[in-house]
Parts: structure tokens; C-alpha cells; sequence
């Protein structure tokens, strides 16, 4: 145990949300996880960049989902495909048509909102309020779904000016009709003028997977019920691209789609949405944190659909969605593309077009997710009567970017010698990380702030029994231990 230290509260909760959220940004900054893109000429709108560590905890994320989803999986196999599809995949798959949503301009402002995230924005003014006004804000949510089930703009319009809600800028009433704007990129293929070709950045990589769905099901014998998994960039033009990388224009999904028998398509969404859930809480964070909320407006492919929602700092928000999206993708690209899309099913002698259930992450969500639950600010109540604070992200080890650092108690003696043949023992399986400059409990401060879950300090003591100190990031306890055993205790912690 370490002897200055017997308490350390718990206040994750007494910092305000907002302002938490807003420390979760600028430690992202300040400590290497994600800054602003092309920063120097003042940032792109919803873009952002991922840092050393950032990078590093976004590929731990990726390997932790790819080999839950593949490797531990026989009948899961994974593909990459690219980004630029042939434009027809857009027709058939219903995006161009339909990937839009209802968004109202103030015409004070001249600022464009998407219109359930200006309801919902004044829904939590009033349920901020208390009392009367929390039942108002569950009336006004549950009047905006029913009309957005029906895509009755009418509708909103009169609730949003019944309401008298406000432009967040203007502060004005003063709104146009409700339109819809589809939230596709498009470029062009091909540089000679006039042979362009209008194609789009994909806004999803799921069709990637169905396009595939026959080259790869028959070069891996896959046999129904089987997945297809993939990870990759996908882009939206967020016409409200707010809270940092909640909402980007250019982010990643982690993407599976199940191919089933039809008809069996309510117990695979049920199988699913456990699944996934189960995948979240393995990462040992709270199922209180968690909630499912079942879609009322369906996507233009669903027949079922939720969200696996966390309560973020700004509250609960979509980080995940199950679809049961039927054989509608299939469907549409084999009548695009005139190629037959359907499976041979030997078990009961059939041809058809399966069905399918998709699961669909976004990563920089989940990276989100994983700070906001990780930050804390801590008091540190020492032995002497004084305080002392640190700011820690409690990152569940086996994702965090750094597994342990190897500080040497001065830079002289043969103690970094001693440090550096610990970290080429231990680097073949997990990143390690150097230091020698500053005092030991600066050094360990900035391993708390970039999640590192152990730090091993090497001292005189250990040239004499081969002993050193290693200091565990959540409980700061310290125990002597063989340098012998720290790669050998640590190694199996880390096995994605
Ligand atoms: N293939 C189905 C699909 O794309 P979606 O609900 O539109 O469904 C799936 O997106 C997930 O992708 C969301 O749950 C969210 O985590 C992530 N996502 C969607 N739009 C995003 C954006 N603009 N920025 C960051 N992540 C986003």
C-alpha cells in the first residue's frame, strides 16, 4: 500500500455534465487522444483527427470488436472493401432516394437544424425544469416521433411553432417550411470533362457487404445463418454536426450483416441485441449506463429496429443499431444489377433471398463512449491532512493505448539499463512506454491522465533483490514484486 494515501473520492458525478464534457474535449487535446482537423487553418467543420494515443485506443477498440465478432466466431467472416462503389449501388440501396432528413432553416439566423434535433433540444430545457414541465417534454417527444413516423412536416412545423421554440442563434421564431436534404457526398470519377460520372462517398459500408454477399459466401462455404463483418470509413454531409465526434462528416463504422433463413428474422434481432449488449458490459462498464430504445420511424430498409443507447455527458444517445433490414438490400441490387442474388438452402431444398439482420457501431462513438465513461477528476485525501487531485481515464485495460510504464527512479546507476530490458521483454506483447524525466509522481500523473493501467518503478533496491514497485492506476496501491514476474503476470490481462 501506498502510506500517503488512504482515500480517494469518488466525484465523477459532482462535476457538472456539461462542464465534464467539456473537460473530456480539451483533455483529448491536451494529452494526444484527438484534435481538430487541419487545425492550423482553424479546423473543418465535424472532422477530427486522432493522436497518438487516440489513434492507439481507436486500434485497440477495432481489435477488440473484429475478434468478438470474427475470430471468436466460425460462421463470421470479415472483408474490406472500398469506399467508392458504382453509382447504382446508391439507387438500389435506397440512398439516394431516401437517405435524407426533415431540416428547417431560421431565416434570422439563415442557420439550418435538423428538426428532431431542435425538438429534442427543447425537450431537455423543459425536463431540466422539473415537474410539470418533464411530463410536457415526454408528451412533445413522444407527438415529434409519431409525427416522424408518419413524415408528416405539417405537423412538425405547428408543433415546433406551437411551442414557440426558438433558433438557438437568433433566439427568433421566425422558421421556413420543413425540406428534406440527403446526406450523401458526391464527387466525380474520371478526369476528362464531360466523361465525369457522379458517384458518392459511401454513407454506410454495409453495402459494401451485400454487393459481396455471393463472392464471399461461395469462397468461404458459408452456410446460412452466416455473417459478414467489416470496419471502415463512412461519410455524411451532418447538416448539425455538434458534440465534438458524436456527429461527423467523415467517421468509422463497425459493421456485421447476418444472412438468415426468412421467417426466423425475430430471433436473430433478439439474439442480436443481446449479443451486442453483453459486448459492451464485457468491457466492464455498468449496465445502468446502458438502455435500448426501439425505433418508432423505421429507416426506409427495416422492418425492426433499435438503438443501444449511453448515457453520455449531454445524456442518453444512440451508440449502436440492430436492423432487421428483410431481404430489402438484396432484393433491389438484384434487380439493378439483373445477377440473381439468391442462396441454395440444402437443408430444406430451397432458393431464396435471405434475410438479414445488421448490427452497426460507429467506432469514433465508441471512442466517445469510452472517455466519457473513463475521465475522472479525483481528491486525493493524504495521511498528512493535506489533498492532493488527479485527473485519471479509468480506460478498461485490455483497449488501453499504453499497457505499462517502465520509469526508472533517476537516469543514472544502471537503472534505466535495468528499465529498458524489462520493456524489450514485455514489448513483443503489449505497448510499453519510457520515461526518466521528472519526479515519479509527475511521471505517474501523466500515465493516469492517458489511462495507462500499471507503471513499474525501478529503484536501487532493485540491483539488490531483483524487486520493483509496481503501482496499479485505479486503487494507486503499490506492491513490491520479482522483475522476473511482470511480464508473465501482465501478459494474459492483455489478450484481446
Ligand atoms: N448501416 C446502418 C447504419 O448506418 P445508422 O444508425 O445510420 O445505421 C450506425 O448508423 C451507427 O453509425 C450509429 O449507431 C452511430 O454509432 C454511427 N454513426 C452514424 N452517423 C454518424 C456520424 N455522423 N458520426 C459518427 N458516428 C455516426
Amino acid at each position: 500500500m501506498n502510506p500517503l494515501i488512504f482515500q480517494i473520492s469518488l466525484p465523477p458525478m459532482s462535476l457538472k455534465q456539461d462542464n465534464r464534457f467539456q473537460a473530456i474535449i480539451a483533455h483529448a487535446k491536451e494529452y494526444g487522444f484527438v484534435f481538430p482537423s487541419s487545425e492550423i487553418y482553424d479546423g473543418l467543420s465535424a472532422v477530427y483527427d486522432y493522436g497518438p494515443y487516440g489513434s492507439e485506443l481507436k486500434k485497440n477498440i477495432k481489435d477488440y470488436w473484429w475478434k468478438s465478432m470474427t475470430q471468436m466466431r466460425e460462421n463470421i467472416v470479415g472483408i474490406d472493401a472500398a469506399i467508392f462503389m458504382h453509382p447504382t449501388t446508391w439507387k438500389a440501396s435506397g440512398h439516394v432516394d431516401n437517405f435524407s432528413d426533415p431540416m428547417i432553416d431560421n431565416k434570422d439566423s439563415k442557420k439550418r437544424w435538423r428538426v428532431d434535433h431542435l425538438i429534442e433540444s427543447y425537450a431537455n430545457t423543459l425536463k431540466e425544469k422539473g415537474g410539470e414541465d418533464e411530463k410536457k417534454a415526454e408528451q412533445l417527444l413522444a407527438t415529434m416521433d409519431a409525427l416522424l413516423a408518419k413524415d408528416d412536416f405539417v405537423g412538425l412545423k405547428n408543433l415546433i411553432e406551437d411551442n414557440k421554440i426558438k433558433g438557438p442563434i437568433s433566439g427568433t421564431t421566425n422558421w421556413t417550411d420543413i425540406r428534406q436534404f440527403n446526406l450523401m457526398f458526391s464527387t466525380q470519377l474520371g478526369s476528362v470533362a464531360g466523361d465525369a460520372e457522379t458517384i458518392y462517398l459511401r454513407p454506410e459500408t454495409a453495402q459494401g457487404i451485400f454487393v459481396n454477399f455471393l463472392n464471399v459466401q461461395k469462397t468461404s462455404r458459408l452456410k446460412i445463418p452466416f455473417g459478414i463483418a467489416q470496419i471502415g470509413k463512412a461519410f455524411r454531409n451532418e447538416i448539425v454536426a455538434r458534440q465534438f465526434i458524436f456527429r461527423m462528416r467523415e467517421f468509422e463504422q463497425m459493421e456485421m450483416q447476418f444472412f438468415i433463413r426468412p421467417g426466423t428474422q425475430k430471433e436473430w434481432y433478439e439474439y442480436w441485441k443481446e449479443e451486442r449488449l453483453k459486448w459492451h458490459l464485457s468491457l466492464g462498464i455498468p449496465k445502468e449506463s446502458y438502455r435500448f430504445h426501439n425505433h418508432t420511424k423505421l429507416a426506409h430498409y427495416a422492418d425492426a429496429a433499435l438503438d443501444i443507447e449511453y448515457d453520455f455527458p449531454f445524456g442518453f444517445k444512440e451508440v449502436e443499431g440492430i436492423h432487421s433490414r428483410t431481404d430489402f438490400d438484396l432484393s433491389n441490387h438484384q434487380k439493378y444489377s439483373n445477377k440473381k442474388l439468391t442462396y441454395f438452402d440444402n437443408e430444406i431444398n430451397q432458393h431464396y433471398i435471405p434475410y438479414v439482420i445488421e448490427t452497426s457501431i460507429g467506432l469514433d462513438r465508441m471512442f466517445l463512449l469510452i472517455l466519457s465513461y473513463s475521465y475522472d477528476e479525483e481528491v486525493i485525501n493524504k495521511e498528512d491532512g493535506t489533498k492532493d487531485s488527479r485527473v485519471v481515464l479509468h480506460i478498461p485495460e485490455i483497449i488501453a493505448p499504453i499497457k505499462l510504464a517502465v520509469l526508472p527512479l533517476i537516469k543514472k546507476d544502471g537503472l534505466p539499463e535495468i528499465a529498458r530490458k524489462l520493456i524489450d521483454e514485455c514489448k513483443p506483447y503489449f505497448r510499453c512506454f519510457y520515461e526518466e524525466k521528472d519526479t515519479i509522481g509527475k511521471r505517474y500523473r501523466r500515465q493516469d491522465a492517458i489511462g495507462t493501467p500499471y507503471c513499474v518503478t525501478i529503484d536501487h533496491q532493485t540491483k539488490e533483490d531483483n524487486t520493483v514497485t509496481l503501482r496499479y492506476r485505479d486503487t494507486m496501491v503499490q506492491e513490491r514484486i520479482n522483475i522476473n514476474a511482470i511480464c508473465e503476470k501482465l501478459k494474459e490481462r492483455f489478450i484481446i
